[in-house]
């Protein structure tokens, strides 16, 4: 079913944005019917903030130095998400685990990137992980925002094979290759009104059977 008006989505992002830089690319080629109205980071640095300026959007750096605690930070982030009308967000590469608080908060769901096949290597370095652990096979996973790290339902998973030969490099270069395709594509299906959460699974409805 496709709705009237694009989905709002906003990107947290600290730090280079290769997934935004995907999710503009998939507005921008007519792939992905949402509209990107604010990107936050938690880094002025963040190379995010820059794309985000050149696709149009507002690109907001907010200082958690400037907050006493986290629960201030993150009431800081609610209020510029109720501000723009945000019904998803989409976390890429933001270093900064979201409380409960935040999360029953948030004016939308929150999805996620993890550069593995959860629930095999969450948390930090994802890749090494599967490296040392010398597994075959690894890939990425999008999934919906819980309150655990890396534990929430997973909408769509990609793999790839690991090479006898890989370093942390090029295990993480592949990965990418695939992240840049799922999480447009996850989007684009919540916008669709397609994914239909069910307990820890997240059903995915036939093209053109958008839940009520
Ligand atoms: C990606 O590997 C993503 O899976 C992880 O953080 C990295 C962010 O990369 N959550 P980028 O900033 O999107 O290029």
């Amino acid at each position: 079913m496709s709705r009237a008006e694009p989905l709002r989505i906003a990107v947290l992002a600290s730090g280079r944005g290769s997934n935004l830089q995907a999710i503009i690319d998939a507005i921008e080629a007519g792939r992905l019917a949402a509209c990107l109205p604010v990107v936050i980071s938690d880094r002025p640095d963040a190379h995010a903030l820059e794309r985000a300026r050149r696709h149009g959007a507002k690109a907001l750096f907010v200082n958690p130095r400037e907050y006493p605690d986290r629960e201030s930070f993150e009431r800081a982030v609610l209020a510029l998400l109720a501000e723009h009308r945000i019904e998803l967000v989409c976390l890429a590469g933001f270093m900064r685990i979201l409380s409960p608080t935040f999360i029953r908060a948030c004016p939308g769901p929150i999805m996620n990137i993890h550069p593995a096949l959860l629930p095999a290597f969450p948390g930090l370095h994802a890749q090494r992980q599967a490296l040392e652990q010398g597994v075959k096979v690894s890939g990425v996973t999008v999934h919906f925002v819980d309150a655990g790290v890396d534990t929430g339902p997973i909408i769509l998973q990609a793999a790839v094979p690991v090479h006898a030969d890989d370093t942390e490099e090029t295990l993480s270069a592949r990965i990418l290759a695939e992240e840049h395709q799922i999480y447009p594509q996850a989007i684009q299906l919540f916008a669709e009104g397609r994914l239909v959460p069910r307990g820890r699974q997240v059903m995915i409805l036939d093209a053109g059977k958008a839940a009520s």
